[in-house]
């Protein structure tokens, strides 16, 4: 049954896709045809993310999924434990120019260049205040990620002012926080990688975070980083007192793939996700992981198996999220990782 939607949703452009399917189950969700099956199996907490922050498995929904909480509580019924909205910028923009997602389906893959399209922060609080809302007359939600960024417009030396921006309204909505600084698609993002742009970017969101009662602050990081400059950016984490890491974004790489370098060539630029993101992502995960034993670690980047969410465990992971393996595998795969 699946297989044979998503042959059918498949001939659609990939972002037609994107919104068609998550409306027809928003709406069916609404419905009552999609019972909630996030039933704790193992109600466990996070290292780091909170004592009183239950996930009910291991298993979240990656940034960029559902930017602006729209889909939170289908998605939360379909078993992801964390649903991370986002990646949400001040004011809401359009992104860049259409088309700017591709399936790679030999290699169970997506390129996007979708440029942080958002809604922005306004509303995004409205759409967070209306769950926490329903969350507070018992209704069941996920545990909410915040992901923020700053519009293409800003310049970087201004970029802290639109991060600190989003935090500070957003605050008191999200159960943890994501600083995004390495998606490839917002020109010159990932410059804010390095050292001194972190401190100064990381020092500012704490002195907010601190002010309005502190909740879990991870960096999110590029696979494209050599790896001291990852270990730079782990410590500058640690020094500043951060709870940890979400590893990785996509990869602006093109090694390793399947489909005829003519076919990928066409595509053009953007953020390579899935299968051939793993072996990175695993990597960056276990280099971090050996030198920071205690951090706060979520692994993200080509787990489309029950047995790579299983490696990624044990290379360290303290939680996993998924974005194209959800794709291609559809709430199966959820299920399965669900067991973890
Ligand atoms: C279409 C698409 C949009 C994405 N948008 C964002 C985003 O807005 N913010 C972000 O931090 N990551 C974004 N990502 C990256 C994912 O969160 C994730 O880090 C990456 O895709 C690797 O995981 P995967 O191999 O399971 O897809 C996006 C990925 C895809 C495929």
């Amino acid at each position: 049954m699946f297989k044979l939607a998503q042959a059918m949703l498949f001939l659609l452009p990939a972002e037609t896709a994107h919104y068609f399917t998550m409306n027809l189950l928003k709406v069916c969700h609404q419905l009552g045809l999609i019972r909630n099956t996030t039933r704790p199996l193992n109600r466990h907490n996070v290292r780091g993310l909170g004592d009183d922050l239950w996930f009910n498995n291991r298993v979240g929904l990656a940034a960029g999924f559902d930017k602006n909480a729209h889909y939170v509580e289908v998605l939360h019924a379909l078993g992801f434990a964390a649903i991370e909205v986002g990646t949400v910028t001040p004011r809401g923009q359009a992104g860049n120019p259409k088309p700017r997602l591709f399936r790679l389906k030999r290699d169970k893959a997506l390129i996007n260049r979708l440029g942080f399209n958002n809604e922005g922060v306004d509303a995004m609080e409205r759409r967070l205040m209306y769950l926490r809302g329903k969350q507070a007359s018992n209704h069941s939600l996920p545990v909410i990620g915040i992901n923020i960024g700053k519009n293409k417009s800003t310049p970087n030396e201004q970029a802290a002012e639109d991060y600190v921006y989003c935090l500070e309204r957003l605050h008191a909505y999200g159960d943890y926080f994501v600083v995004n600084v390495s998606s490839p698609n917002t020109p010159g993002l990932r410059a804010l990688q390095g050292k001194d742009s972190l401190v100064e970017l990381l020092t500012k969101l704490q002195e907010v975070n601190k002010a309005k009662g502190p909740k879990p602050l991870l960096l999110k990081v590029a696979p494209d980083l050599t790896d001291e400059a990852l270990l730079e950016a782990a410590a500058v984490v640690t020094e500043l007192q951060c709870t940890g890491m979400v590893l990785t974004n996509t990869t602006v790489s093109r090694e390793g793939l399947v489909t005829s370098s003519h076919s990928v060539d066409a595509i053009g630029n953007g953020g390579l996700s899935g299968e051939p993101l793993a072996l990175r992502s695993g990597e960056v995960l276990a280099l971090i992981r050996k030198a920071y034993p205690d951090m706060t670690l979520v692994s993200v980047g080509g787990i489309n198996s029950k047995e790579e969410g299983q490696k990624r465990l044990d290379l360290g992971a303290d939680f996993l999220q998924v974005y194209t393996g959800f794709v291609y595998g559809g709430p199966r795969l959820i299920k399965r990782l669900k067991e973890l």
